[in-house]
């Protein structure tokens, strides 16, 4: 079976003991750390910003991965990834055109980082097909994003279905993250239609770390 790879996201983490936290996921087997950014526009709330990613970056060997949900992608990108995510994800309901898109895309290549593609539960897996052969990873939004907590969209499973499909019969080298609402039951059911990466904080932080994203794996 391949590998499933957990993404606790940092912002259901207790922000006054974060190094703890992250060290906490990373000895318990996570190998991916999911940083959202918010600005406020793009989605109603606010939360990590550059200073935080660069102060934790080093401090562990997890991927970061950076979700911006932020309304100038192409500014904040380019911040992130001087701060230390190697893995930098925009959506593409912040940017004009799926040109906009692909320049933004060979820009965090050239800086040296992955580039990934968020899309919101309202835009179609298929609206996105044209940009994956340039892409590393595709993140399926299963809530609206903006805050921790929510209840998982089914609709997000017939969106991995038709990517997975899509990317296997293409031969892409593309990954598909699931980000909102995961739990072992939800986290079962992306997992079966094909993701490579499962992205949860609720579930996680405040609980059991271990037995928890043991349950995911
Ligand atoms: C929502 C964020 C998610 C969120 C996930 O906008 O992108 O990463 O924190 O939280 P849970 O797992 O609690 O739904
Ligand atoms: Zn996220």
């Amino acid at each position: 079976m391949k590998t499933i790879h957990v993404a606790p996201s940092l912002l259901s983490a207790d922000k006054s003991k974060l190094l703890d936290e992250i060290l906490e996921v990373e000895r318990f087997g996570a190998t991916y750390l999911h940083w959202d950014v918010m600005d406020g526009i793009f989605v109603p709330n606010v939360s990590y910003k550059v200073e935080d990613v660069k102060k934790y970056a080093k401090v562990h060997h997890m991927v970061n991965d950076v979700h911006i949900m932020v309304s100038d992608p192409e500014i904040e990108a380019q911040l992130f990834i001087k701060a230390g995510a190697d893995l930098l994800t925009f959506h593409i309901e912040a940017v004009k055109s799926h040109e906009e898109a692909s320049k933004l895309i060979d820009e965090i290549h050239k800086m040296g980082a992955k580039a990934g593609l968020s899309i919101k539960p309202m835009t179609s897996a298929e609206s996105i097909f044209d940009l994956l052969p340039k892409l590393d990873l595709v993140l399926v939004m299963s809530v609206e994003p903006g805050f921790g907590g929510q209840k998982f969209m089914p609709m997000a499973v017939d969106k991995i279905k038709a990517l997975r499909k899509e990317i296997d019969s293409k031969g892409y080298n593309c990954l598909i993250e699931v980000d909102g609402g995961i739990n072992e039951e939800t986290g079962k059911l992306c997992k079966e239609a094909g993701v490579d990466i499962l992205v949860a904080g609720s579930y996680i932080f405040g609980h059991d770390k271990k037995e928890r994203i043991d349950s995911l794996k």
